[in-house]
């Protein structure tokens, strides 16, 4: 069983579910009167991605968009690579960068640059996870899930080898898997 791959729940989906509905709400309120374009980071944002959008109760947009990091862990401020580009132009739109977990921040800087230099009316990050201990730069999120410690998770979207994504909350993957 799936399940048995894994060594404990870290977030319950009550817990998810829960905390999704709060950053939909402060979304909604942050961009009244606005129409923001949420980007989903495929793959792994694509749980969090739809509980999301749908916790927003304003009109938006969605677009995605596919990165591979080149040296990501090695390379500080490495480039980023779009496997997959957005279909729409972003430029004067108000971008809200849909991420599942912020690790070293190095994949996720290169992408908001990519993005920046596309010259968007405001651009912020949203990530359902956050490694505040693995940061390698000084990136923040402006919308934060939950911080969770230095483990391996998986589940709500996220992997190990393509993986796990389907488990409907977020686990602690067991070390005797990756090792
Ligand atoms: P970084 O922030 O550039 O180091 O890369 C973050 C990416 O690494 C995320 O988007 C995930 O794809 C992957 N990642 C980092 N930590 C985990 C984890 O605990 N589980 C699954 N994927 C992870
Ligand atoms: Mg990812």
């Amino acid at each position: 069983m799936l399940l048995d791959d894994t060594d404990r729940v870290l977030i319950t989906k009550e817990q998810l579910a829960a905390r999704v509905a709060e950053l939909g709400k402060q979304i909604s309120a942050d961009y009244a009167g606005k129409t923001p374009v949420l980007v989903c980071t495929l793959k792994g944002a694509f749980t969090f991605f739809a509980d999301l959008t749908r916790a927003i109760d304003i009109p938006v947009t969605t677009d995605f968009v596919a990165a591979s990091s080149y040296g990501s862990g090695a390379v500080s401020g490495g480039s980023v690579q779009l496997r997959k580009d957005l279909d729409n132009s972003i430029l004067g739109r108000d971008v809200i960068i849909v991420e599942d977990i912020i690790d070293t921040g190095i994949t996720l800087q290169a992408l908001a640059d990519v993005m920046q230099a596309r010259k968007p009316n405001s651009l912020r990050i949203c990530c359902c996870l956050d490694k505040p201990s693995r940061r390698r730069n000084g990136l923040k999120a402006d919308y934060v899930g939950f911080e969770i410690p230095n483990e391996f998770v998986v589940g709500y979207g996220l992997d190990y080898n393509e993986l796990y994504r389907n488990l409907d909350a977020v686990y602690v993957l067991k070390h005797s898997i990756y090792e």
